[in-house]
């Protein structure tokens, strides 16, 4: 069984928190907050703990995870830092930036789902810090939903995914940002934005010489047997049970064609959902729907609800999902990418 147990997300209470590092320590599973989303945490040195979490989940094993640590010091036992590493610690830790580097030997490779990387972040979160800390190792962690499902951004999402699978769920209410750190790997040349998120590329771009954005980021295809570089990133990810088609472009386009397919399709006897920005949220039909991602201007604030409203939507049993696509800008492109990565078709709109 599964123990859920409340833990101050400001002033964790050591006694939950010595009891939650314990589990871990004997190769247990804990999910925990962090400031984007909840993670399921295990030993990160230890193979049959980091095993555990595939299980759980249902990941497939080359998918790798990311090593969270608890002071930016531990890192120098899973990595040789080179200077823009140390710079970007300096800057954006404890924060939702997760680094790609070069591994030294001793990581269990069920972290590194067999490549010669290893993914190193440091949550800013009080919880989840103190969790690491009393721990004493690194914790693998990755967002604690099942395998292909939107990441959970309260301990109940985690429950209703993980529920019988995990030993317990630190719930510290809701995770802040609502989508996961941004994934960079520092392994060539230019540093590349494997998985946009928490820190923005204009942040990354402000602050190094240079900085790309890998193409798979917004859903361009890779060239037939061209792996990715990021294993996480071939797999249709953040879905809901409904099939979602994303409606991208500006104007009024977007907001005909959207009312359009919702009409055919209830026509048809199904239920239809609509993701809508909160400027167009009443002007679609009355029969469809409506659930708010909030104004196209905030995309901050569409980020912080995005995984919830997906969830919703698979609770309200709706058929299909009609979503609004926003701007690329800022967090605008974290939410893109988990919006394309979760549709099962992207309409552009004039
Ligand atoms: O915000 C977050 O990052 C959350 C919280 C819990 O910290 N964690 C999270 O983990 O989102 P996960 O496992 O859901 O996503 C990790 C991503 C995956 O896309 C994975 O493929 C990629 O990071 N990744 C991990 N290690 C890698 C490596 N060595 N090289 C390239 N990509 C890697
Ligand atoms: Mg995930």
């Amino acid at each position: 069984a599964t123990t859920i147990r409340k833990v101050s997300p400001t002033r964790p209470e050591p006694e939950i928190i010595s009891w939650a590092a314990d589990i871990l320590t004997k190769g247990g599973l804990v999910a925990f907050p962090t400031e984007t989303v909840y993670g399921l945490g295990a030993n990160g040195l230890d193979p049959n703990s980091v095993a555990g979490i595939y299980g759980a989940k249902g990941r497939p094993s080359d998918n790798p995870l990311i090593l969270h640590v608890s002071h930016p010091d531990q890192v120098d036992k899973l990595s040789t830092l080179n200077k823009i590493a140390k710079q970007l610690m300096e800057k954006f830790w404890p924060g939702p930036l997760t680094l790609v580097l070069p591994k030294k030997p001793g990581i269990p490779a069920e972290v590194t789902g067999g490549l010669d990387t290893v993914a190193v972040r440091m949550p800013n979160h009080p919880v989840a810090l103190a969790l690491i800390g009393a721990a004493g190792v690194p914790v693998a962690a990755p967002s604690a939903n099942r395998s292909g499902r939107p990441s959970p951004t309260t301990a109940e999402h985690v429950h209703t995914d993980l529920a019988g699978r995990i030993d317990a769920i630190l719930d510290g209410g809701q995770a802040g940002m609502g989508v996961e750190s941004t994934v960079l790997d520092l392994t060539s040349e230019i540093p590349i934005i494997l998985r946009p998120g928490g820190v923005t590329f204009e942040q990354l771009q402000e602050f190094l010489d240079s900085v790309t954005i890998d193409p798979s980021v917004l859903g361009e295809r890779l060239p037939e047997n061209m792996a990715p570089r990021s294993p996480g990133m071939k797999y249709l990810h953040y879905a809901p049970s409904a099939s979602l088609l994303l409606f991208e472009g500006k104007g009024e386009g977007k907001l005909r064609l959207i009312t359009e397919r919702a009409e055919k399709l209830m026509g048809q006897g199904l239920r239809v959902g609509i993701l809508a920005t909160e400027e167009n949220a009443g002007r679609y039909p009355g029969e469809a729907i409506v659930l708010e991602l909030g104004s196209s201007l905030s995309p901050e604030a569409a980020a912080s609800v995005l995984f919830g409203r997906l969830r919703d939507f698979d609770r309200l049993k709706v058929d299909v999902i009609l979503a609004e696509g926003l701007e690329t800008r800022g967090m605008g492109l974290a939410v893109m990418n988990r919006l394309r990565r979760a549709a099962r078709e992207v309409i552009g709109c004039s």
